[in-house]
């Protein structure tokens, strides 16, 4: 088969793009600086929340001086706990999983937002400094009542 010269330039350049492609989706997955989520954390049955350590009591945990852990269910349709409450000046890790479809967990105004699926635990750190209160919006369809899924997230002195 004869090939123009044209057209093998043009052969050339596509197979470039797609090395290029896939080459940044690796990278992507992989690299510095990128967490996936619910990778590093424990998977979880969607079930069985009620006999797993860190949601069987969805809470707010004191793990270190100025540090929380704050392990949260969003659900059809809510959150819990509700609110969820933290001292100022600290750092907050929300653990996000939900026992039946897949939700959101975002902080509005800041850019705390996660993607909950069932069987997975999201993580997000944040930094809190002075008393607010946060509204806390699931932002993935989830069934009828998701435009009223709303929780709080509280600051306090
Ligand atoms: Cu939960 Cu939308």
């Amino acid at each position: 088969m004869h090939v123009h010269a044209y057209e093998k330039l043009w052969l050339a350049l596509a197979i470039v793009l797609i090395l290029l492609l896939i080459g940044s989706v690796t990278y992507g997955a992989v690299g510095p600086g990128i967490a996936m989520v619910a990778d590093s954390q424990d998977p979880v049955d969607p079930q069985a929340l009620d006999e797993d350590d860190r949601f069987a009591e969805p809470r707010v945990e004191q793990v270190g001086e100025d540090e929380y852990a704050a392990y949260v269910e969003a659900y059809q349709f809510g959150f819990d706990p509700d609110p969820i409450v933290v001292p100022e000046h600290s750092t907050v890790t929300f653990y996000v999983t939900s026992p039946d479809v897949i939700h959101g967990f975002q902080v509005v105004g800041t850019n705390a937002n996660t993607m909950v699926v069932p069987g997975e635990v999201a993580a997000i750190t944040v930094e809190v400094t002075e008393p607010q209160v946060y509204g806390v919006v699931c932002n993935e369809y989830c069934g009828s009542a998701h435009h009223a899924m709303e929780g709080t997230f509280e600051v306090v002195s």
